[in-house]
């Protein structure tokens, strides 16, 4: 992992085609507060694509970052069984934008831990496996 995505080390094409969905979405957010426009998109198992883009509020903390958008939209639509393989992350502000830490706690349920997290970071388009960016994720298994 730690793909740059830059010409040394270039994008596979599945996770060029994620990419280019998560920056496509990001064009729906509603995001009049932070002009802060984010598009994620996440690959199934079965091989769909699911997307989502952030949805802001007045109040502020009832936005819904595009991740988590993303999520519930794949599970409303496909059902609780679904497993997510791949992860992209996009805005168009031209910023760094790896998932906020809520969002990495939710997608934690159904993400592979190997699952491959594209995102724009300072240097430019970078991966992680999803278990590097939550290490130690918070389980409920009780005794
Ligand atoms: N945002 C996301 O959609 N995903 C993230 O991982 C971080 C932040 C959104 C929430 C808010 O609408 C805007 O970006 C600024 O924080």
């Amino acid at each position: 992992m730690g793909n740059l995505g830059n010409k040394t080390n270039p994008l596979d094409r599945a996770l060029e085609e994620l990419l280019a969905r998560a920056r496509r979405v990001a064009l729906q957010s509603y995001s009049p507060y932070s002009g802060f426009r984010v598009g994620a998109a996440l690959r199934l198992e079965s091989g769909e694509i699911v997307t989502g883009t952030n949805v802001e509020n007045v109040s502020y903390g009832l936005t819904i970052c595009a991740e988590r958008a993303a999520l519930v939209r794949a599970v409303s639509e496909l059902g609780p069984a679904i497993r997510i393989t791949a992860v992209a992350v996009a805005n168009l502000n031209g910023a760094a934008s790896p998932p906020c830490g809520a969002c990495r706690q939710v997608l934690a349920e159904f993400v592979q831990p190997e699952a491959p997290v594209v995102f724009p970071a300072a240097d430019g388009v970078r991966t992680m496996a999803f278990r590097e960016l939550l290490p130690l994720a918070f389980e409920m298994k009780l005794k």
